[in-house]
């Protein structure tokens, strides 16, 4: 018998897909990401890469970033600032090279960006650097334009993304940034020494977590084929977790072609609620926080609707699993961490949808991995 075999295959070490190699290899990617960034015993974060010296007096962080990226920042403003208690703004790369954005000697720009080259962020960048900015990078590719335009890198190590839908560099980007907002924290005396313990004792148990998460891939499989026929799709998340909503509906519309919007629970009443009926499953990332019984209540609005709900939940959890279709019960963690976990959920979802359909996971039409033109 003769064996099939190619190098693409050899690449994909055994998976169907690199966007199902790329999903699995998180835990590790995470590891490589934060690992000499912390020390467990004396409860300090190091960051060798930024000179705090030139950063110290900022008042204000902006975050510029595109697609994914531009997902993984919103998250990033609410770690710095919960965390480090300094103002951050987002925005989306090609919005603010083409208004007035204000930066000055006491601003942090960072760009995040997992090829380190795409067009608008580049422009955001130098735009900033002119006004006088400081700036500090989050960055996949080593040496690309950006890590090198940059007064300082933060790598994350994600290794070789392939798949066009980007599932390792997000989470890795998110792990930078939770670290980050940590060292800020601690410089700024805003963090002491016991709570960053703490939440690093949380962030160790972090990848173990995820492959815990990940035993759900044919439970999202076999609910993913019952809902590939539906047109549209509702994601609702809030706080920490209304980014990843926007993130599971892009997810889905760039792989699977099905139209999904993602949207910050609180704003269901504001129009999308007119939406809901049983032809728009709504996917509520329900896991526990301080926005618990608010979400709760999306869920019920949802309901009283005949809408169908697929939530994901925190172990434990009565009152959120009770009303939904489907469930996904998650490990628990701080509930800064929920994003991670969240994001394996909506990455199997949109990658089993698109495989059923049987569609070109790793390169969807239109789309291309890293956009070095407007
Ligand atoms: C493209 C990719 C996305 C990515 C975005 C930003 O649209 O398909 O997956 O999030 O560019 O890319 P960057 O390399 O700057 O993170």
């Amino acid at each position: 018998k003769v064996i099939d075999w190619n190098p693409v295959m050899a690449e994909k070490a055994g998976y169907k897909h690199f966007m199902l190699k790329e999903i699995y290899e998180q835990p590790r990617a995470i590891i490589d990401t934060i690992r000499g960034k912390y020390s467990l015993e004396e409860g300090e974060i190091y960051f060798g890469e930024v000179d705090y010296e030139t950063i110290k007096d900022i008042e204000k962080i902006t975050i510029v970033a595109c697609g994914t990226s531009w997902h993984a920042g919103l998250v990033g403003k609410f770690y710095i600032e919960n965390f480090a208690k300094i103002p951050v703004e987002v925005d989306i790369a090609s919005e603010f090279r083409y208004r007035n954005p204000i930066a000055t000697n006491k601003t942090l720009l960072i760009p995040i960006s997992q090829s380190g080259e795409t067009a608008d962020t580049i422009a955001a960048l130098r735009m900033s650097k002119k006004m006088g900015a400081k700036v500090v990078s989050i960055c996949n590719v080593v040496g690309s334009t950006i890590a090198r335009e940059s007064d300082g890198v933060i790598y994350t190590h994600a290794g070789p993304e392939i798949g066009v839908a980007s599932t390792k560099a997000f989470t890795t980007q998110l792990a930078s940034l939770f670290l980050f907002a940590l060292f800020l924290g601690q410089k700024k005396g805003v963090l002491e020494k016991s709570e960053i313990k703490s939440i690093l004792n949380d962030l160790i148990q972090l990848p173990e977590k995820i492959e815990e998460v990940l035993k759900h891939d044919k439970q999202i499989e076999d609910i993913a084929k019952e809902f590939v026929r539906y047109k549209n799709f509702l994601y609702l998340g809030r706080h920490y977790n209304y980014p990843i909503a926007l993130e599971g509906a892009l997810k889905l519309k760039e792989i699977s072609y099905i139209h999904a919007e993602g949207y910050p629970a609180g704003e269901m009443k504001h129009g999308p609620i007119a939406l809901i009926d049983k032809e728009m499953p709504v996917f509520v990332l329900g896991t526990k926080s301080r926005v618990y019984d608010k979400i709760l209540a999306n869920v019920e609005e949802v309901k009283a609707r005949d809408g169908i709900v697929i939530s994901t939940v925190t172990k434990g959890d009565k009152d959120i699993i009770s009303k939904s279709d489907y469930s996904f019960i998650l490990p628990v963690t701080l509930e800064e961490l929920t994003p991670f976990l969240n994001s394996i959920i909506i990455q199997l979802f949109a990658y089993h949808a698109s495989n059923l359909l049987g569609l070109d996971v790793d390169q969807p039409r239109n789309l291309a991995k890293s956009v070095t033109v407007e």
